[in-house]
């Protein structure tokens, strides 16, 4: 069994990007800018905010950070993303979900430039995944699409199983690993909360991607001999012994999974780093670099 070191991969990307935005720099004058948007208090989503924008600066980036109360009418949101849209210098624009029940996710996302899209969630950017067109491809699933490829992963006609049909991870998943491409062309089994025998299915998978949300659901029995599994949970649990007093768990059970596995990624130190590394090469990809 081989750890997918999310770590160590994503360090490499990171390094990769400094060195790409040196040059564009130093070329174009151009230096990357992300802005990100930033509504209520959730403690995940601030954490996952302030560690974009801390990478952003790592690399050599510019960032914004504009943030909201809870109840912020749409109205102000709207009118921000038109200011985002307009400002020449800022080249991604990410609206960190979820947001409040009182806005409509969509019609939040539509506003933003397909120019701009960096997370890959405007329909514009999901219509040109979905018809094999380059576009902004979300950053969790072009993560693990990383990971596959940094470790050769063998992809062309394995079953692969996703776990979770979010328009954030599992459905762009699924697209993306039966793909004509490398990594991609797997024949993909995507599962949600209806799917009958999930046990069954999941048991006979080479490639088995775990996004649902649910810590510890994907048992070692659910899983074959030799698989590579992904591991996209983190879900925060209460734990005492820690500082922080949560404590990250993804949605595969590491400890009886990891011993049957060719590959798996661990939670934390897994696919979270990659989301980022991916979130970075989308937003120097906006400002124009190769
Ligand atoms: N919430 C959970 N994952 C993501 C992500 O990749 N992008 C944004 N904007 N919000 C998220």
């Amino acid at each position: 069994m081989q750890i997918l070191d999310g770590k160590i991969v994503s360090e490499a990307i990171k390094i990769n990007i400094k060195d790409r935005t040196f040059l564009h720099k130093k070329n174009t004058g151009i230096t990357p800018h992300l802005a990100a948007i930033l509504i209520g208090n959730n403690g995940a989503s601030e954490t996952y905010v302030a560690s974009k924008i801390k990478n952003c600066e790592a690399v050599g980036f510019k960032s914004s950070l504009v943030r909201f109360d809870n109840n912020v009418e749409e109205r102000e949101l709207t009118n921000t993303i038109d200011k985002l849209n307009d400002d020449d210098a800022v080249h991604g624009i990410l609206v960190q979900l979820p947001l409040p029940k009182h806005i409509n996710e969509s019609h939040i996302i539509n506003l933003i430039n397909p120019k701009k899209d960096v997370d890959g969630f405007h329909p514009i950017s999901i219509g040109k995944l979905v018809q094999g067109i380059e576009t902004f491809v979300p950053a969790t699933p072009l993560g693990v699409i990383m990971m596959l490829k940094h470790y050769n992963i063998e992809t062309v006609g394995k079953n692969a199983v996703v776990i979770g049909r979010s328009n954030i991870v599992g459905r762009p998943m699924s697209i993306l690993l039966s793909a004509n491409t490398n990594p991609g062309n797997s024949t993909v089994t995507l599962c949600h909360s209806r799917t009958k025998n999930l046990e069954k299915i999941c048991a006979q998978a080479d490639i088995i991607v775990a996004a649902l949300g649910i810590p510890g659901f994907l048992k070692a029995n659910m899983v074959k001999e030799g698989a590579v599994v992904i591991d996209v949970g983190i879900t925060r649990v209460a734990d005492d012994s820690k500082k922080s007093g949560f404590a990250i768990k993804g949605d595969v059970d590491f400890e009886n999974v990891a011993p049957k596995c060719s590959f798996i990624t661990p939670v934390p130190g897994g696919v979270g780093l990659m989301t980022i590394a991916a979130l970075l090469e989308n937003t120097l990809k906006a400002a124009g670099a190769k």
